[in-house]
């Protein structure tokens, strides 16, 4: 949960001028709690001169980063009554409440009044308590306090769209490409509006159409089978490995074979998933594609940042698609996505079917393409939040680790194998059956840890696909998992909860099963 104290005048005075020792304790409970601490832009000079006149040399400048700046629009100032007594206080108020999360004004000044009801104000003798009060719950992931962490950068990257006014495929998009590329390891990323147009955008470029049949897991987000549809393709279901959830490259060579000797189908691509942050088998799947001369499309959309054998997702398949939405490993705050391939024909086309089909220019189309860029205002979001993924990364792999160490023994973890790591978009176990995962996601929500589960009803019987002729019993692994499968909650800021879910956990399951 993110929680945010703004430190007001009299509070930050005390603790420059060392005139409060219990102040001192308490700003320093509050940064080992991880508790956000936010100083006005309103209050900043105020507080410069009246600590110099106070105390010479007085730590100003550490103290300045020690917190986060809040600052103020001018819409606040608009909103602030005339006749209001304490017209600064109000404009903290204002600005305090557009933090995401719980946030509190920390003040020992008693005239002091907040203007908005969601954020109150507490002195020294409270604000333990309201921190304590605040700390218990668990988000299933936490992109509110993500956003805080890196606040200041947001919005200097978001003015800096908002000033330069070129929302549509303005610099940040280039910028981003050439992050990506460098982060990736190919030779081209594009982005653009989403982790499905990533999808289709490939499938469009083969020319991949009606008669064509494109092997994929039922086990995966509807995305990755739907663009087949929207092509007029034919997407045949491949069961998945039990280990790993991913397609099982044994079933997809059979597969493959018996799709080649239909004379309504031909062959004409894979996509494997890497389902949950874990890349999917690709030395096995690229030795069928190369026997059955078959492009390879990763759905790297849950996997961007897992690494395969050295090799960055995303740049395991002939293209790889991700997706950017906002709960993914790097996801912005709306729809994006991103296509990755070293084939430069391949770019060339993709950039085209990114805007309308384009040749030399928006006004020569050359072929039928989409509307399906990426917003400049993504794109600053994502440059912002890139510079710290890889430490975000490692922070999900610690989660991850703990998790596997408390829980493995109860119930069945995730398996990463060797010369793999996952992304961990989620951190899924395996229960015995439904109704103990039933028990588990009820015990659970009593102690306030939310679950999700991925996904309850594989592809193959979701009404959607059910032209295909498929029907329950044709994938068995897919449908066994999926009424087992539980996704725990999993964000890099999550290590302090982890050791409280999976006692929750093990207590709850040891209970079904009557240990
Ligand atoms: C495996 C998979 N493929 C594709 C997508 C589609 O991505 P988007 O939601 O960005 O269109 C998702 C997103 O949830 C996904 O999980």
């Amino acid at each position: 949960m993110s929680l945010n104290v703004v430190i007001n005048d009299d509070v930050a005075l005390e603790l420059l001028t060392s005139r409060n020792s219990k102040t001192q304790e308490l700003f320093k409970y509050l940064k080992e709690k991880g508790v956000n601490l936010w100083y006005p832009i309103v209050s900043a000079p105020d507080l410069c001169e009246k600590s110099a006149e106070q105390s010479e040399g007085s730590p100003i400048t550490s103290f300045f980063d020690s917190v986060k700046i809040l600052s103020a629009i001018g819409n606040h100032w608009k909103r602030v009554p005339e006749t209001h007594p304490h017209r600064r206080g109000a404009l903290i108020s204002l600005a305090a409440a557009e933090l995401p999360g719980k946030t509190v004004i920390w003040s020992n000044d008693s005239s002091f009044e907040s203007l908005v009801n969601s954020v109150s104000v507490v002195n020294s003798d409270g604000i333990k308590e309201w921190v304590e009060q605040g700390d218990s719950q668990v988000p299933f992931i936490d992109l509110g306090y993500q956003q805080l962490i890196m606040r200041e950068e947001l919005e200097q990257r978001i003015f800096s769209v908002l000033s330069h006014g070129q929302y549509i495929l303005g610099p940040e998009i280039k910028e981003l490409e050439k992050a990506l590329r460098r982060f990736v390891g190919t030779k081209h990323a594009i982005v653009c509006s989403s982790g499905t147009d990533a999808l289709l955008m490939p499938l469009m470029a083969w020319g991949i159409g009606p008669g064509d049949a494109v092997f994929t897991a039922p086990f995966t987000f509807v995305a990755t089978a739907e663009v087949v549809s929207l092509i007029g393709a034919t997407p045949v279901f491949v069961d998945i490995d039990p280990q790993t959830f991913n397609i099982d490259p044994i079933k997809l060579e059979a597969s493959i074979e018996e799709v080649s000797r239909r004379s309504d189908l031909r062959p004409r691509a894979i996509i494997p998933v890497d389902l949950f942050g874990l890349p999917a088998d690709y030395v096995a799947i690229w030795d069928i594609a190369k026997r059955w001369n078959l492009p390879v499309l990763e759905d790297a959309a849950q996997s961007f940042g897992a690494l395969y054998h050295g090799k960055r997702a995303g740049s395991l398949g002939t293209a790889g698609a991700t997706s950017f939405f906002p709960a993914k490993p790097l996801g912005c705050y709306g729809d994006g996505g991103a296509v990755f391939t070293n084939d430069d024909q391949l770019a060339e086309k993709l950039l085209s079917i990114r805007v309308h089909g384009k040749g030399k220019d928006k006004y020569d189309n050359v072929r039928t393409g989409l509307n399906a860029r990426l917003d400049t205002i993504q794109a600053a979001i994502l440059l912002t939040k890139l510079k710290y993924f890889a430490g975000e990364l490692e922070k999900r792999e610690k989660v991850a680790r703990m998790y596997s160490e408390l829980l493995t023994g109860h119930v069945k973890t995730p398996h990463v194998p060797d010369g793999l790591t996952s992304a961990w978009a989620q951190y899924s176990i395996l229960l015995k059956n439904e109704y103990e995962r039933e028990q588990l996601i009820n015990a659970l929500k009593k102690d306030g840890i939310p679950t999700a589960i991925y996904y309850p009803k594989p592809l193959h019987i979701q009404e959607a696909f059910v032209h295909l002729g498929y029907k329950m019993g044709d994938f068995p692994l897919s449908e066994d998992i999926s009424k087992r499968i539980l996704s725990l909650p999993m964000h890099p800021y999550l290590a302090d909860k982890v050791e409280y879910i999976a006692e929750k956990v093990v207590k709850c399951v040891k209970m079904v099963r009557g240990k």
